[in-house]
């Protein structure tokens, strides 16, 4: 195998963004897309066009404005789908992609399809032929490939390398595979195809975690004659999720006396800056446990572990944390700093902001300088993302008060403007609740009509210190089954809480959702 560059096609927003409840809108989307240009992937999958207006507006915008890595839009073999991803990829000139797929395996061509394999075979190939039609990048994948029977994959893979696809994917879609036979189904294809050998096209792996195998099978593939790895910044994505990005790049990295001189070119030190934005946007949060991005992934509490480090890293170390974006701090801001020094840390830290955007960061770091010693990078990200959330406002908050305590009932007034609506008065109103927090939800529900059902709360610290930003994520669902998140940072936690619910009922109802009938009874 002469070409040893291991391609690395991100996939978060697509895939990542099937995660029930981690769907973004089109300013998260994109802020996600600009730092996997910084982290310098090769292939940014920005949705699937046909899906919905606003997927086909995130990946025309997507492609129109970020520079560097190829951009694709995901299609089924079917014309609409194809006609929609390459008008959306326009743009994007000759870095866009398509990515046709269409199920291969027996269970999926007798019960879903209703189709013979030459059915099957005529159907990609002229899916592949439309898709050449807008673009010369053509992607193919079979869906439910590692269950598809070998013999039958190689002849769908040298159809449609011969109709034009430079890139044949192949899907464990339900995450069954394991890696000793999934490498055997590669190194089958690799071997069988031509093309895969000569370099006129390459095999790609897209892998699912139902097992828990999704990075493990996607090495397997690389050893045996993969070239393409899609995955996802933190492993999201359906169900158990998808291959990790950041454990497929740093296995490759850390391990080339197995992975025999092979490469990457993503730039490992925007990883862990990656997944803290993955995770802000998506509402996803990351286990302390987790492998390269967790917090504790480079923590050693075992006196042994502390010793061996300090006498030689790599006694316990196999990575350096600084590889991967961890230990990257500058001194902190204070109150006293000026607008032209929090310009130039915004631009340090890769936001790009304009005049009127940097104001109005401006005016929250002041306030939050005013309560807080120091200013950090992680509160700084804070606020500038949760800018980058924030949705429409139907409604905003223009005061909260609450009380609770060990020997009282809590209860909370809180009082709402409606933002949309020219010279309306503030609405008040109050609720007791089982706690601050309950009490203060239940409030908002009255005064906007509302009644969501908390299904998760995460409050976390965004830096050091008792004084520290909260910062709270919450998924709500509103009665239609579709889980909204919504995201508030405040040093007051109660206040933080407050904000991230209004948030989400603004995206509900900003998603077009009349507000409940009657009002809730307290
Ligand atoms: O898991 C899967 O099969 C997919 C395909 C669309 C590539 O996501
Ligand atoms: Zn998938």
């Amino acid at each position: 195998m002469k070409d040893n560059r291991i391609l690395i096609f991100d996939t978060t927003l697509r895939d990542g963004e099937q995660c029930p409840g981690a769907s973004m809108n089109l300013r998260e989307k994109l802020e996600v897309a600009r730092q996997l240009a910084r982290l310098k992937v090769d292939i940014i999958e920005a949705g699937f066009p046909v899906i919905s207006d606003g997927d086909f507006e995130s990946v025309q915008t997507i492609a129109r404005e970020i520079k560097g890595p190829v951009i694709c839009g995901l299609a089924r073999c079917v014309g609409k789908d194809i006609d929609a991803a390459g008008n959306a990829l326009k743009p994007a000139g000759k870095r866009g992609r398509i990515h046709v797929f269409l199920a291969t395996s027996k269970i999926h061509r007798e019960f879903k399809l209703g189709k013979a394999q030459h059915e099957i075979i005529r159907l990609a190939v002229d899916g592949v032929k439309r898709a050449k039609s807008f673009v010369n990048d053509v992607e193919f994948s079979p869906e439910d490939g590692s269950r598809t029977e070998p013999d039958f994959l190689v002849e769908v893979c040298k159809a449609v390398v011969a109709a034009g696809a430079t890139t044949v994917n192949v899907p464990d879609t339900v995450g069954w595979a394991v890696p000793d036979q999934y490498g055997a189904l590669i190194k089958h294809l690799y071997e069988s195809v031509p093309e895969f050998q000569n370099g006129k096209a390459i095999i790609s792996v897209h892998c699912h975690n139902d097992l828990g195998l999704a990075v493990a099978n996607s090495l397997s593939a690389v050893r045996n004659g993969a070239r393409q790895v899609e995955c996802t910044v933190n492993g999201i994505g359906e169900r158990a999720g998808n291959a990790a990005l950041e454990e497929i790049s740093m296995a490759i990295k850390t391990r080339p006396d197995f992975f025999q001189g092979m490469s990457i070119g993503v730039d490992t030190r925007e990883i862990v800056k990656s997944s803290r934005l993955v995770s802000r946007m998506s509402g996803l949060v990351v286990q302390r446990s987790k492998a390269i991005v967790g917090e504790n992934a480079f923590a050693h509490s075992s006196g042994i572990h502390q010793d061996g480090i300090l006498k030689k890293r790599e006694t316990y170390e196999i990575m350096d944390p600084r590889e991967v974006g961890w230990l990257q701090t500058e001194l902190p801001l204070t109150k006293h700093s000026g607008r032209a020094a929090l310009s130039v840390r915004l631009k340090h830290l890769g936001f790009k902001m304009n005049e009127q955007e940097v104001q109005g960061i401006f005016a929250r770091f002041k306030e939050i300088g005013d309560k807080k010693k120091f200013v950090y990078d992680d509160d700084l990200t804070a606020l500038v993302e949760g800018q980058i959330t924030e949705v429409p406002e139907v409604w905003s908050l223009d005061y909260l008060s609450v009380t609770s305590g060990s020997q009282s009932i809590p209860t909370a007034t809180v009082r709402l403007r409606r933002t949309a609506v020219k010279d309306a008065e503030p609405i008040t109103d109050a609720s007791i609740g089982d706690g601050p927090v309950d009490a203060a939800l239940k409030a908002i529900d009255r005064i906007t009509e509302t009644r969501g059902k908390l299904m998760d709360y995460a409050l976390r610290a965004v830096s050091e210190g008792k004084d520290a930003l909260g910062e709270v994520t919450i998924k709500a669902n509103f009665g239609d089954g579709e889980l909204v998140t919504g995201k508030g940072t405040s040093t007051d936690v109660i206040e933080a809480s407050a904000r991230a619910y209004l948030n989400a009922v603004n995206r509900f109802l900003g998603n077009g959702h009349a507000p409940r009938k009657k009002r809730p009874q307290p």
